[in-house]
């Protein structure tokens, strides 16, 4: 006998919790880097445009498979009656569990930066790249690695405050750790944008967020858009269909996806409106790099240069951190909530023994990015066999080839083989006309897989900087 299955306890619950999902890592350190290199205003313009003409049909058709099927990822094709497209599912639960090796990881590194900042600003500022390698466990003056257990515990306790959230459910952890959450950090955004704002020189950044720099714009730079947008929306990896199947009848799924959409959306914009302008403000037009460096080092100086720097940097860290909780939550709860309902174990150990296997690989990811030459595999037809260093074959595997090929799967399935009309008439249970459902099926049929075949194989063929 089935037991009853979670819902969400309210509407504002789902969607927040969505956001929370959704609003992670990548809109407030990748997004604005990525603006920043992608010609600013022009990037920004593309990005708009994908949002609402590929990501949003897409974040309605996974809701809609999760909720039509009132299933995990994994069982969730099998219960719509297409057996053959199981494996979308597991793509999507392997790369739900990889992502959050590393993603509670990255989650350590910012819980460190928050003490830090709240402890000792001055160990910061004073060596910003140096101090970043040493928390990886690279020793600069001795040219040597070490084991960095300082950072490992807080990614350590990074995914023990996940699993804690986790364990209590998803009405009673995932839904009230959200509620708290999401508006904290849309109050931290809104302060920091107005000291970004303010400071003398931000209006040249500003400027250039605004300006149509099409001279930067090349045909790579819509795919890293396009990828951006699902990574940032947390698509093509078994969340939305996950969170979807907790969606009562009554809610408009339509609705939703637009709501999600749109803060993910907002949240991003607003983070390259405070990030790019501060930078420029501090630094100058050369302060701004990308990844990893970019939020951990770059912005030290800026925090540095700025008054009151050592409480707006712990702020940002705070922010960053609410941001990358609330996504490594709904990571873990696509990985458990399959392994509760296929294997029938209970939720608390499952989730125990779930997260301390991906802290545990985890610390490969940590280890290989400066304290040990550990290396992962690669191939892609520009370079043959690679050797790149194992953290990044691990971001590589996800974000360029096995989210693409999730995405792909769903839209090819809603589009194809369940239909369109199909998701419309469960849009429409919740008993409202779906106006839009003509063009969704077009979008869905046509642009999206389109647009993601073409990601998957620029991927493979021309082995550039895609994530
Ligand atoms: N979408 C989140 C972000 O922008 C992260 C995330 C990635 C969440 C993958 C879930 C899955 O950072």
């Amino acid at each position: 006998m089935e037991k009853k299955r979670a819902q969400w306890g309210s509407k504002i619950g789902f969607i927040l919790a969505a956001a929370g999902s959704a609003v992670g890592l990548g809109n407030i350190w990748k997004f604005p880097g990525k603006a920043f290199e992608g010609g600013g205003g022009a990037f920004l313009l593309m990005y708009l445009l994908i949002v609402p003409l590929i990501g949003m049909p897409a974040m309605l058709s996974e809701l809609a498979i999760g909720r039509a099927s009132g299933s995990n990822v994994v069982d969730a094709f099998p219960r719509l009656g297409h057996k053959g497209f199981a494996w979308i599912g597991w793509v999507g639960w392997i790369v739900a569990f990889i992502i959050t090796c590393y993603y509670a990881h990255v989650g350590g590194w910012v819980l460190r930066y928050v003490f830090s900042y709240a402890l000792e600003p001055r160990s910061v500022y004073a060596d910003p790249l140096g101090y970043f390698y040493n928390m990886l466990g690279y020793n600069a003056a001795a040219d040597a690695g070490f084991f960095p257990w300082p950072v490992l515990i807080f990614a350590f306790l990074f995914m023990a405050i996940c699993a804690v959230v986790i364990i209590k459910g998803v009405e009673g952890g995932i839904e009230k750790f959200n509620k708290v959450g999401m508006p904290a950090l849309f109050i931290i955004l809104l302060i920091l944008f107005a000291r970004a704002a303010t400071l003398p020189g931000a209006g040249e950044g500003l400027r250039y967020m605004l300006s149509l720099d099409w001279s930067k714009v090349t045909p790579q730079t819509f795919l890293i858009a396009l990828s951006q947008a699902f990574y940032s929306l947390s698509l093509g990896m078994s969340i939305m269909v996950t969170y979807g199947s907790y969606l009562s009848e009554k809610e408009d799924i339509a609705k939703n996806s637009f709501l999600i959409c749109t803060m993910d959306t907002l949240v991003a914009v607003i983070a390259g409106f405070i990030i790019v302008p501060a930078v420029f403000a501090t630094l100058g037009p050369d302060g701004v790099g990308k990844g990893g460096g970019f939020a951990f080092v770059s912005l030290a100086g800026v925090f540095e240069n700025m008054p009151g720097g050592a409480f707006f940097g712990l702020l940002f860290y705070l922010l960053l951190l609410f941001a990358a909780l609330t996504s490594a939550v709904s990571l873990i709860e696509g990985i458990v909530a399959f392994l509760i309902e296929r294997k029938g174990w209970g939720r608390t150990p499952t989730t125990i023994v779930t997260c301390a296997v991906m802290f545990l690989v985890g610390c490969l990811y940590t280890c290989s990015q400066a304290a040990y030459p550990l290396k992962g595999i690669w191939f892609d037809f520009a370079n043959g066999v690679t050797y790149p260093a194992l953290c990044d074959a691990m971001e590589f595997l996800t974000d360029r080839v096995m989210i693409p090929l999730c995405a792909l799967g769903c839209c090819v399935f809603v589009g194809w083989v369940w239909k369109p009309e199909t998701a419309v008439t469960e849009v429409e249970r919740c008993g409202t006309r779906f106006r839009l459902a003509r063009a969704y099926g077009f979008l869905i049929k046509y642009i999206a897989p389109v647009s993601i075949l073409v990601i998957l194989g620029v991927s493979l063929f021309t082995g550039t900087t895609l994530s």
